[in-house]
């Protein structure tokens, strides 16, 4: 990608731009540095012997337009940090302290499901509102949660991963047939089937448990000389992506390619998977053996979009 040449501000200064990358995301963070026209800046980051997190950044950024990059898999180990980060970056001055979450965790708590239960997605965006100007993640888990703004209270692009997933699926996959395991999948196997111009169609699941997962029996109907490509946004536990797979094979058709877009992968999920799968693609929101589709270029222009937003009038309060 070309790097964006016109350092754009309201004032009509150059702005300067920093992007800080949380342990982890350094690969991340040196991709969209360069397009961004944006420096690599650094903190410190150590945890005490009682296991608390000690944050320093070490680069200056006063008046600078800060990104910090931090994939939120596995958040709860991350998430002090990252706040800690978040208000240096205020304290130090910062214009404005963006976060870029490629995967954007908690949005499958998208409701009370039982008494006693919270909508832990509203209550994380609460939280990162708190702390970030604007942010960015890839294909947030929106479901009974329509939009990212219907939750979080600062400017918040949801960049969609389709038209990747698609180029990637029309690139190495002949007569392709999408599938997707469940309803919630709906609108990402639409979205790349109409991209490569390609029949699709979606299972109907049964989630018993984390581990537990049931998917109903594929249509007889399904074209079985097709190649089968499972899509969803997100692969954990990997129950969802085995039941469909075991479904199309006990309808005839070939082991399926599994494509996601969020490799989250927990315990023996890849293991699992690889066992049912002629393949498994990921895309590079979380780094995993299977990332083969890079999502560096839309979610550059996504924060591009976010650098033309005017600079807040005053620094977050919570940091003065
Ligand atoms: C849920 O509705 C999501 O779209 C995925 O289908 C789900 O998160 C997959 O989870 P697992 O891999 O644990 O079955």
């Amino acid at each position: 990608m070309e790097p964006l040449t016109s350092l754009r501000t309201f004032s009509g200064k150059p702005q300067r731009r920093v992007v800080l990358a949380l342990p982890g995301n350094q690969a991340a963070a040196a991709r969209l540095a360069v397009p961004l026209a944006a420096e690599i800046g650094h903190a410190e980051l150590k945890r005490f012997p009682d296991g608390e997190f000690h944050v320093r950044l070490q680069t200056p950024v006063s008046d600078a337009d800060v990104v910090i990059v931090c994939t939120l898999d596995r958040p709860d180990d991350k998430v002090m940090a990252l706040l800690w980060l978040a208000i240096a970056a205020h304290q130090g001055g910062a214009a404005r302290v963006g976060l870029v979450a490629p995967y954007l965790a908690y949005m499958r708590q998208d409701a009370i499901f039982q008494p006693g239960e919270i909508c832990a997605a509203q209550h994380f965006a609460e939280l990162l509102t708190r702390y970030f100007d604007w942010l960015v993640a890839v294909d947030p888990h929106l479901h009974r949660i329509p939009n990212l703004s219907d939750i979080y209270g600062v400017p918040a692009a949801a960049v969609q991963a389709a038209p990747a997933v698609a180029a990637w699926v029309q690139a190495h996959v002949t007569k392709p047939l999408l599938v997707g395991p469940d309803e919630e999948s709906r609108q990402w196997v639409e979205h790349v089937a109409n991209l490569c111009g390609a029949p699709w169609t979606v299972l109907s699941k049964t989630r018993h448990s984390a581990w537990r997962v049931e998917v109903s029996a594929v249509r007889s109907d399904l074209q079985a000389e097709r190649t089968p490509v499972l899509v969803d946004d997100i692969i954990s536990t990997g129950r969802t992506m085995i039941a469909a797979a075991n479904q199309l094979r006990r309808a005839g058709l070939p082991h399926p390619i599994c494509v996601a877009v969020h490799a989250v992968f927990s315990a023996d999920a890849y293991s699992e998977l690889s066992a049912v799968a002629a393949d498994v693609v990921t895309c590079d929101t979380i780094a995993h053996p299977t990332n083969r589709i890079e999502l560096t270029e839309p979610i550059v222009v996504a924060i591009s979009n976010m650098f033309d937003l005017p600079l807040p009038t005053a620094t977050r309060c919570l940091v003065r």
